[in-house]
């Protein structure tokens, strides 16, 4: 698929189908995630697996942030931890994080499989919540949970171009 397709065709999906996802499927996912540029190259991310067959998961997911009930229809997500890098001066962690993500959205998309961004930093009680839930180490930080699954629902291509956020060389020059 190609990558502009991708970007403007991939969208939040909040329906799942009850199908689960190839494990192979998940690799690659998680490797697109890794291959993302990091400030420094530290690859600061770190993922945790969640498979929402488990008793109580995607419950605990949705009593955590309402706004990721939908959990409950899919299959499976992945939280998205960060780390502070060793031996460099500056912690770009949450940008890393970030980067990671999408090129996860991107990856599922071209697999066939919708996924959803749900946030958790900078909430501190959703990462603390999140943290104690799936036992973290103390310099591991939750960031974001993605929900993966195959869609059950469509949604339009969006490509968005908006002139108002758009500035030539100083910021007053339109
Ligand atoms: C940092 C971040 C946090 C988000 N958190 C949630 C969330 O908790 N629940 C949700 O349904 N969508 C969440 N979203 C998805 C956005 O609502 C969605 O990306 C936006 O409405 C644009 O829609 P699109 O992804 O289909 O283009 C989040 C997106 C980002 C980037």
């Amino acid at each position: 698929m190609n990558v502009i397709d991708a970007i403007f065709s991939r969208r939040s999906i909040r329906k799942f189908k009850d199908i689960t996802i190839a494990e192979k499927d998940i690799k690659i996912i998680l490797s697109a995630g890794m291959s993302a540029p990091s400030g420094y190259n530290a690859q600061t991310w770190r993922f945790v697996i969640l498979d929402h067959s488990k008793e109580g998961v995607s419950k605990k997911i949705a009593a955590i942030n309402p706004y990721a009930s939908m959990a409950q229809t899919a299959p499976m997500s992945i939280l998205v931890c960060g780390t502070k890098a060793e031996n460099v001066p500056i912690d770009f962690w949450v940008v890393d994080c970030s980067a990671c993500i999408q090129n996860m959205l991107l990856a599922a998309y071209s697999l066939g499989i919708g996924s959803l961004w749900t946030g958790i930093y900078p909430i501190e009680d959703r990462m603390k919540a999140f943290s104690e839930f799936c036992k973290l180490p103390q310099n591991i930080f939750a960031h974001s949970l993605i929900i993966l699954g195959y869609a059950d629902e469509a949604k339009p291509r969006k490509e968005i171009y908006n002139e108002n956020f758009v500035h030539y060389d100083f910021w007053e020059n339109k």
